[in-house]
């Protein structure tokens, strides 16, 4: 069942003739095959699978334009071969996905969700709730410094964290300590925030061999997407005590969260809220019915992206 696209998006479009909201329908799928002969734009959630098989049922279909900055869940090269448009929703949720990664980054080293479930369960008057852990004196490395990663480095100075990065290649202008690989980072840094794209590209660069890496004080943060870490031996790892723990706000099988990390305690786990305050879904809304806008009006998209 497709899920309700962002008020933003359907009160902007609601006005324009022929929107079809595939969410209301009680057989979405018949929907989609009596309006498919029609369709010249769709928008699209992150989460949604589209393939070319998926575009080739729409013959008239110009533009995807997704709501979300990732979309390693379109084939934007086979749409970019058959000339069709495909933009997303880049630069207006840098701040809310750096803050989603600093508070897990916090969250999971200070065991704050653990407290409040000590305290919630009436425990507080059983003794004190275990020490945590500190963030002074540590490094934060980043596997992928775009710009939500140089938004959670900013960030991170201001906690006087030391930083390192990976990415395909060091960048210029950029103060930080540049690791060639993956694993390189991980072996010289405390607390590993994965802020890289999705995609054939990075699925399990964060690896078992990464984790091993990173150490038994190591701390795990993916703001990024489930597949760039390899999620059974991320759990393995958490088992063993290889690394001390992790902050999730991303799932290899969205919204499967296997019940391994939900039984573990040094674990944060969040329901891919990075980018979720209403200021900036309905700055991503707008982009989303601006793009289509723009497509319709002759202009060139706003956000294209480009393959
Ligand atoms: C995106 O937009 O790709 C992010 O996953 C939002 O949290």
């Amino acid at each position: 069942m497709p899920k309700p696209m962002a008020p933003k998006v359907v009160e902007a479009l609601g006005g324009d003739a022929g929107l079809v909201k595939l969410w209301e329908s009680a057989d979405p799928d018949a929907e989609l095959a009596r309006v498919a002969p029609e369709v010249g734009a769709l928008a699209v959630g992150g989460h949604v699978k589209v393939d070319g098989a998926f575009m080739a049922r729409f013959p008239k279909l110009e533009i995807v334009s997704s709501f979300g900055v990732g979309y390693d869940s379109i084939d934007a090269a086979w749409a970019g071969e058959r000339g069709l448009l495909v933009t997303n929703t880049p630069g207006v949720l840098d701040d809310e996905v750096a803050d989603t990664a600093m508070g897990l980054v916090l969250a999971t080293v200070r065991q704050f969700p653990a407290a409040e479930r000590h305290l919630r369960a009436g425990r507080w008057l059983d003794g004190a709730f275990p020490l945590s852990h500190t963030l002074r004196g540590r490094t934060l490395g980043i596997l992928g410094l775009g710009r939500i990663g140089k938004a959670i480095a900013h960030r991170a100075e201001a906690f006087g964290l030391a930083i390192a990065y990976h990415g395909r290649r060091p960048q210029d202008g950029v103060p930080f300590r540049y690791h060639a690989t993956a694993l390189e980072l991980a072996e010289n840094c405390d607390i590993l925030v994965v802020i890289t794209p999705g995609g054939a590209e990075t699925h399990h660069l964060v690896d078992a061999a990464v984790l091993k890496a990173l150490g038994p004080s190591g701390i795990l943060i993916n703001v990024a997407r489930g597949s760039v870490v390899d999620e059974a031996a991320l759990i393995a790892a958490l088992q063993s005590k290889t690394i001390l723990g992790a902050g999730l706000d991303v799932f290899a099988e969205e919204p499967k969260v296997p019940q391994a990390l939900l039984d573990l305690d040094h674990v944060v786990l969040l329901p891919h809220v990075g980018s979720a305050s209403h200021h900036t879904r309905d700055a991503m809304g707008q982009l989303v019915v601006d793009n289509i806008r723009s497509w319709r009006a002759g202009a060139p998209p706003l956000t294209p992206v480009v393959e």
